[in-house]
């Protein structure tokens, strides 16, 4: 090719993918395969890469997000970023209602549409190209974070179209998908890491990470909900998010023209329910007036728009006392504050216990043993404590303080700069760390041994094992002479030790309980490094040139091996014929060809076997096991709990759903 054609097939293969990341992304409508859409992607980004002189910060090939760790530069706002003022009641609506009425004295309408619990971004365009996107900050400057925001597919780099302004801005918010959310904190439980108390933390979290590749990772998306210029296609609010839509941004698809009071009342009541089937999170309805200029004549006070309101929902609450504060001490030395309450019905279930996350928030919730408390579950995982029902208070108790020393090895506790949870430092002799760690070390993403909590505790206070390592060399006939244990189950245990010895090298990473090194990580590392002396001797930077590594995970790495009694664990392991290196895996042998070229998804959670072993199965007759749903996609495998927003995309693909009875009968195993 020369360099005239090179241009023409660089600027074809982006016009491409930007189309692909709108069908994507935008209208959940895909037209190719991921493999198709990746194969173009990597031919753009190997063009690019031989053509410096077409470079353009636009390209969809820039979404990926780099490695650089800068600081965020401050950007004052063109338009102060401003906030609603909120209404709890239909009467509060009322009042809004009226107060617009009088002061405009003229028709107006207005438009209802879902109040996102996300965090807000400004997005300002110039001819077509974002060009800079803001967080709110205090309203009047925010941080830059451009280079995290163009990881977000769903937010156009390159408008479609052409009768955009020359210069606007869009304003919205960047949410976190609760499927997304929920797959965060299943693994950062997994690594005792402490877990996002919803995906409005997790969202604004994300966006602030320094690191736009591990931003990319964590699947943001963007619904838009207002336009601001000089120059704006038309006077009409919803008008104007229409031809946003035009131009490639997402748009809510709920959003309604009211002209009265009523119609304003069926759609609060209507979205209070369907809420809960949506993809992301939402607090509330917005109610805005439609006309621009009716806008400008109802104008602002010193926080909020005059011509618009929000109406939150009630969250779902309950009021019960608190007994006491107890402090549990994890794998990884992290204490977390639990509240054990007097039992209470909420939203469905019996709720006993509570997180109090830190001790931040029990201060600033100025909580008192014997208080009464309010509970709420706004969908998240753990009900948290939002308050204290302070007129209820008869006999002030004693007052909820963070704990100073180790409730297990009284060591005084520490708290890392920048980190908001206390750590118990004494991870070579405190019980729960070393019981934590071995518990770790038998789980079933780790080593598998059959075993849990009663059997660690037992060899661990009885002084058969202080280690990992011990697992390998302690005299079972020792344990078997145990009370309740006999010659049975000591050797059932020894044989499951010794299986475990042919686990994969990853298991192992992973078992070994270094910080921050969760399933997800631990593959990466076997892969990047294939062996344990490759790992141990890799310097930060290797490191970090790992995919999804950066500085956090590195460091730690770094300090496990640094430690001479982790190396020693790690070389009597050698010793004893642990998996040290990454084995090739042999493909799964063919059974029958019934599933040959078909491309199965599988969804959900299942009975009969696990995901891994379906997977196995797909392959073993002859089909291809992907992990997104396309139009490529030939059947689903669906098991409980199927995401609604799969659910959603399947059905409009017209793609066939099988739970596991109808897909066990088609392979002929039922
Ligand atoms: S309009 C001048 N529309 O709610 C105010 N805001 O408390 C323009 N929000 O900071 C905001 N969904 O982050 C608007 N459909 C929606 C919204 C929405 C969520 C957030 C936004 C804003 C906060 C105001």
């Amino acid at each position: 090719m020369n360099k005239e054609e090179i241009k023409n097939r660089i600027e074809e293969l982006r016009k491409e993918l930007n189309d692909h990341n709108y069908n994507y992304y935008v209208l959940s409508m895909p037209v190719i395969s991921d493999f198709e859409f990746d194969r173009k992607l990597k031919e753009l980004q190997e063009l690019e890469k031989a053509n410096p002189e077409f470079f353009d910060s636009s390209s969809p090939s820039q979404r990926v997000g780099s490695d650089i760790n800068k600081a965020f530069k401050q950007v004052a706002h063109v338009y102060p970023m401003l906030s609603l003022s909120n209404t709890y009641s239909y009467e509060e609506v009322a009042d809004f209602y009226q107060r617009v009425t009088k002061t405009l004295n003229e028709p107006f309408e207005l438009i209802c549409e879902l109040k996102y619990d996300g965090t807000s971004i400004s997005l300002t365009y110039e001819d077509g190209k974002l060009l800079r996107a803001v967080t709110r900050g205090d309203g009047e400057k925010g941080d830059d974070v451009t280079a995290n925001v163009k990881t977000i597919r769903s937010i156009p780099l390159q408008l479609r179209g052409t009768d955009y302004p020359a210069l606007f801005e869009m304003r919205g918010e960047i949410l976190m998908p609760w499927e997304v959310f929920d797959d965060i904190n299943r693994e950062r439980e997994l690594n005792e890491e402490p877990l996002f108390a919803n995906p409005r933390n997790a969202a604004s979290g994300t966006l602030k990470l320094q690191n736009p590749a591990v931003v990319a990772s964590r699947k943001l998306d963007a619904y838009l909900y207002y336009m601001l210029g000089e120059t704006l296609p038309s006077d009409s609010h919803i008008e104007n998010l229409h031809k946003a839509a035009e131009w490639g941004f997402k748009i809510s698809p709920a959003m309604q023209k009211c002209s009265t009071l009523e119609e304003v009342y069926a759609f609060l009541n209507k979205w209070d329910i369907d809420r809960k089937n949506l993809p992301v999170a939402t607090d509330g309805v917005v109610i805005k007036v439609d006309s621009i200029s009716q806008q400008q004549q109802l104008g602002y006070t010193a926080k909020s728009p005059r011509w618009a309101i929000a109406y939150k929902f009630q969250a779902e609450q309950a009021e019960t006392r608190l007994n006491s504060v107890s402090f549990q001490v994890g794998r990884t030395g992290a204490v977390t504050p639990v509240a054990n309450l007097d039992p209470v019905q909420l939203s469905g279930t019996v709720v006993k216990r509570a997180s109090l996350h830190n001790e931040d928030i029990i201060n600033s919730l100025d909580l008192h043993i014997g208080d009464m408390v309010y509970v709420e579950k706004g969908g998240e995982i753990i009900p948290k404590i939002t308050g204290v029902n302070v007129a209820a208070r008869l006999l002030l108790g004693e007052k909820v303080r963070f704990i100073q020393c180790c409730p297990e090895c009284n060591t005084k506790l520490v708290r890392y700069e920048g980190e908001a949870a206390y750590y118990c430092p004494n991870d070579s002799s405190c019980p729960p760390q070393i019981k934590g760690r071995l518990e770790h070390f038998f789980g079933r993403n780790a080593m598998n041994i059959a075993g849990g909590t009663a059997t660690v505790d037992l060899l661990y206070e009885n002084g058969f094992i202080a280690n990992v390592a011990d697992l390998y060399a302690f005299d079972t006939k020792l344990l078997s002479r145990m009370p309740r244990w006999g010659e049975k189950s000591a050797n059932n245990l020894k044989k499951s030790i010794e299986d475990s010895k042919q686990a994969p090298f990853e298991n192992l990473l992973f078992a070994l309980g270094i910080r921050f090194v969760g399933k997800t990580v631990a593959k990466k590392l076997a892969v990047a490094f294939k062996t344990m002396d490759a790992l141990m001797t890799a310097n930060k930077e290797e490191l970090i040139g790992v995919d999804e590594i950066g500085d956090r995970i590195a460091d730690s790495i770094l300090s496990y091996f640094a430690d001479e009694k982790n190396r020693e664990i790690v070389e009597r392991l050698r010793e004893y014929g642990l998996q040290f290196s990454v084995v090739e895996e042999e493909p799964e042998a063919r059974v029958s060809d019934i599933l040959e070229g078909k491309n199965i998804v599988i969804s959900g959670k299942f009975s009969k076997h696990s995901r891994d072993d379906y997977k196995k199965i797909i392959e073993q007759y002859g089909g291809t096991n992907t992990s997104s749903i396309s139009s490529k996609t030939s059947l689903i495998l669906a098991g409980e709990n199927m995401g609604p927003s799969k659910l959603e995309k399947a059905k409009a693909l017209g793609i066939e759903i099988m739970n596991e009875d109808q897909f066990l009968s088609l392979i002929g195993q039922l």
